[in-house]
C-alpha cells in the first residue's frame, strides 16, 4: 500500500467517528506533519447548526494545537459520487496553514482526485493584507 492509499484510509477510519446526525454526511480527514505524523478529524455537528466544524479543521486545529506547522499532505474522505472539496471556511483555513500540502479528496469507492489550495481559493486574503492597510 503506498503512503497516500494508507492517508486515505486512516482518513476513512476517521469518518467512522463523525457526529453528523442532523445531515448525515459523514467527512473524515487525514492531515501528514513533514516529519511523517498523521492527525485525523472528523465533522462534529452541534444542534445549534452553526457551531458544527468540519473534519478538515478538526484535524489542522489539532495538529496547530499540538505545535505542528509543516505539513505535507491533507486527506478529505466523503461518500460522494463527485469528489467532496472542502468547504469555503476550510478553504481560508488551508490557505493560511497548510498551504504547502497536497490534498487529496477521496471516496469510499475507490476514487481519488489532487487538488490545490490555488485553484480552490485564488487571490485568498490572508495576514499580508493585514500589514498593508492604513490605519485611518
Ligand atoms: N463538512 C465537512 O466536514 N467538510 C467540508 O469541507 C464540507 C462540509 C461537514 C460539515 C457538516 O457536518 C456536513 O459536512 C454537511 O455540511
Amino acid at each position: 500500500m503506498s503512503e497516500i492509499e494508507n492517508l486515505i484510509e486512516i482518513a476513512k477510519q476517521a469518518r467512522n467517528c463523525s457526529l453528523a446526525p442532523f445531515s448525515k454526511f459523514l467527512v473524515g480527514a487525514a492531515l501528514r506533519t513533514e516529519a511523517g505524523k498523521i492527525y485525523t478529524g472528523c465533522n462534529i455537528e452541534s444542534a445549534s447548526y452553526g457551531l458544527t466544524v468540519c473534519a478538515e479543521r478538526v484535524a489542522i486545529w489539532k495538529a496547530l494545537s499540538e505545535c505542528e506547522r509543516d505539513f505535507t499532505d491533507l486527506v478529505i474522505v466523503v461518500d460522494t459520487e463527485a469528489l467532496t472539496p472542502p468547504c469555503g471556511t476550510c478553504r481560508q483555513i488551508i490557505w493560511e496553514y497548510c498551504k504547502h500540502a497536497k490534498i487529496t479528496l477521496a471516496n469510499l469507492r475507490g476514487q481519488s482526485e489532487v487538488v490545490d489550495i490555488r485553484e480552490l481559493l485564488p487571490k485568498a486574503f490572508d495576514a499580508r493584507f493585514l500589514k498593508d492597510a492604513t490605519s485611518k
